[in-house]
């Protein structure tokens, strides 16, 4: 599966965070091919519980990203589908289907920037559970001034890490090799 996270095995990372935290209810924002969707259903497996609804513009999407068939494909080829419900909609409108406090453990992955993370948490951190997860693409400083980054003038992750809305109610620690993962946990 075509993913940035392979490179470090960060798969191997977020499986290992559902083994521990033993979330009920988790959400992903952005699977592309699925790499991580699978990693997060097969940690579920192994605990024998819990849901991961995965939200994907798929094909709405201009810029990177995949197929729904392409991600159905993948998680019937790892055996998780049973654990997975697949959303074809905005990672911002699908929020609503989620009543507050009821998640656990929030991916997401959908070309994060410092904005894009502050929208994300506007709409999200009412939906989060006390004690949940978070797992945020990004976060290191290589990160914030790749190509892309730089050239569209993209307010930097580690910006947002520094606003009141996220330091005064989430932990968090980054692991830095490229492309990076934030850890982060609301606090209880
Ligand atoms: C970098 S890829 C996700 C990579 C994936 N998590 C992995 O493990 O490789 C970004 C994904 O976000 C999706 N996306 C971008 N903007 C979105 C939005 N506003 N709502 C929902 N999905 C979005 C794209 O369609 C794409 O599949």
């Amino acid at each position: 599966m075509k993913s940035s996270y392979t490179d470090n095995n960060y798969g191997e990372l977020i499986e290992a965070l559902v083994r521990v935290y033993q979330p009920q209810t988790c959400v992903e924002l952005g699977c592309l091919e699925g790499y991580s969707s699978v990693h997060i259903a097969r940690g579920l497996k192994r605990n024998g519980f819990g849901t991961l609804a995965i939200i994907d513009l798929f094909e709405d999407y201009a810029f990177n990203s995949s197929e729904q068939t392409v991600l159905q494909k993948n998680l019937a080829q790892y055996e998780v589908e049973a654990y997975c419900e697949i959303i074809k909609g905005s990672a911002f409108d699908e929020a609503n289907r989620f009543a507050n406090q009821s998640v656990d453990f929030l991916h997401a992955d959908i070309s994060n920037d410092g904005e894009r993370l502050q929208q994300i948490f506007n709409v999200w951190s009412a939906k989060l559970s006390a004690g949940a997860v978070i797992l945020l693409e990004g976060g290191s400083k290589e990160r914030d001034t790749i190509e892309w980054m730089t050239r569209f003038k993209k307010k930097p992750i580690r910006e947002f890490y520094e606003t009141p809305a996220f330091k005064d109610h989430f932990e968090h620690f980054v692991f830095d090799p490229f492309p990076s993962i934030t850890i982060c946990k609301k606090r209880a």
